[in-house]
């Protein structure tokens, strides 16, 4: 299935020592508490460095602006600088993997190895070329490119990022999510196939068909959270609907999906018509938060918790606790990330953040939501990392993009088949190699409310299927 490369990849050999979060547990902390610590850590420094200074209202107001900017701009600058020390130039030949025709960026390089978000901003704007397949490339990323922050990214992440991590509004949320999945029905069906499901599907083996692997996920999800006929069902951040249609085809329930996209509605009841199950499953195009109170048997999420943003993981898992019977079964699914993360990951987390999930920040390590699900009265049933499945699940997305080449670029132009490109060939390697991945989490409140036995014992082995 692999386009090429995978035999002779070559690794990334100065993995960053463990033993600490690099950060990000601290950046959580920010971002969670964005409305309260974050003021509080900008008034302290402005109040005292006013009144050692001796100045007015003036000065002070002044001071609260500086401080989140200073210690904004001393990160960025810190980061580039920690990422050129870890990527530093280093000849090469990146002739037989690249062409840049933009002749004063190929003087620049010539070589010399090319920061990545330099050429991918350049392959995206036809400045280059890749002279291979672009999956084999990236499979031999390193003797190609660094992985170092450009400016391209501070630029990103001071006048766009940082806004887009502490806002989070319903306003914002809605905006953003409509831009990304309303874009054209078409556009996904190209390298999504006819399921159009945008999470990971379960293999059992390599050489099987992304169908197979995404109908064999669907009943994963319906039997771990134990679906059975009549049961009410709500699928938050349901995409298009494929997962809704399917419990209600195969395990008989009503099944009520939440959605902003409206093409994604469309398409959604469309598909549950032609199932001849139009009249047990909804979808309600609206935001989660606007989600009207009902009890539900059965509660799935399959990868939109990203899209919540850190900020609001804690409220939206409350809601999704009030909004479950006390014997129901709740089953989330996001994207994680490595806590010990490198800069590789941090850098294509950038790019995704640009142009393909922006908002969509609350990818984690996996201790950052059980504690969350603890904290908010769940208890965690079982858990599985499946980032080998996703690798395969975007390796099929990419074939199948390329295979669809002309009709994307027909509609939609080279630069978003270029940018899909680089995103799914990329994500086949950062979901390869553990800078992502994906938990699978079935939760359940922590109550003594229901009688856990009746609930956990029965007829498969720990812990898949129960
Ligand atoms: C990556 S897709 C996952 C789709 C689907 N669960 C699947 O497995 O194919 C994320 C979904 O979350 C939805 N979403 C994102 N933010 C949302 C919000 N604030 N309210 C409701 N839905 C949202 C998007 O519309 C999209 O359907």
């Amino acid at each position: 299935m692999d386009s090429g490369g995978y035999d002779k990849r070559t690794f990334f050999d100065k993995e960053k020592n463990v033993g600490g979060t690099h950060g990000l547990y601290m950046i959580f902390f920010l971002l969670e508490h964005v409305t309260t610590v974050v003021p509080a850590l900008c008034f302290i420094p402005a109040a005292g460095l006013t009144y050692a200074l001796s100045g007015g209202i003036a000065m002070f107001l002044a001071m609260l602006v500086a401080v989140p900017v200073v210690a904004v701009t001393v990160f960025a600058v810190t980061m580039v600088a920690l990422s050129h020390a870890e990527f530093p130039d280093a000849p090469c030949d990146w002739t037989k993997y690249i062409d840049i025709t933009d002749a004063k960026l190929a003087a620049k390089y010539k070589g010399r190895k090319i920061p990545i978000e330099t050429f991918v901003d350049a392959y995206m704007s036809q400045r280059a070329e890749f002279v291979a397949d672009p999956l084999e490339v990236f499979w031999h990323r390193h003797e190609v490119f660094l992985f170092c922050i450009t400016l391209g990214h501070a630029k990103f992440f001071l006048t766009k990022f940082t806004g887009q991590l502490i806002h989070h509004t319903q306003a914002a949320d809605t905006a953003e999510v409509r831009d990304v999945y309303d874009r054209g029905n078409d556009f996904y069906r190209w390298f999504l196939g006819p399921r159009m499901i945008y999470t990971s599907g379960i293999f059992e083996s390599q050489e099987e068909s992304l169908e197979d692997a995404q109908d064999r996920k669907m009943d994963l999800v319906c039997r771990k959270t134990h679906m059975k006929p009549g049961d009410e069902h709500l699928d938050i951040g349901c995409g298009w609907g494929t997962l809704l249609a399917f419990a209600a085809k195969n395990y008989g329930t009503k099944s009520t999906g939440v959605t902003l996209a409206r093409e994604q509605c469309k398409w959604g009841m469309a598909q549950a018509k032609d199932w001849g199950v139009e009249d047990r499953v909804q979808m309600l195009c609206m935001d989660y938060r606007d989600i009207p109170k009902k009890q539900y048997n059965v509660i799935t999420s399959l990868e939109m918790i990203e899209h919540v943003g850190i900020k609001n993981v804690q409220s939206f898992l409350l809601q999704c606790k009030d909004m479950l019977v006390d014997d129901g079964l709740f089953y989330l699914q996001l994207a994680g990330l490595r806590r010990a993360w490198q800069f590789e990951d941090l850098i294509w987390g950038l790019f995704m953040g640009s142009f393909i999930f922006p908002g969509a920040d609350a990818s984690c390590p996996l201790a950052f939501i059980t504690s969350q699900a603890e904290r908010a009265g769940f208890e965690v049933h079982s858990m599985e990392n499946c980032g080998v499945h996703y690798a395969l699940t975007i390796n099929h997305w990419y074939n199948n993009w390329l295979s669809n080449k002309d009709e994307v670029v027909a509609k939609y132009g080279q630069w978003w088949y270029r940018c899909w490109v680089v995103f799914l060939a990329w994500s086949v390697i950062v979901a390869s190699q553990g800078s992502s991945t994906v938990f699978l989490l079935v939760l359940h409140k922590n109550t003594s409310r229901f009688e856990r036995r009746d609930t956990f014992v029965g007829p498969y082995p720990i812990a898949t299927q129960q």
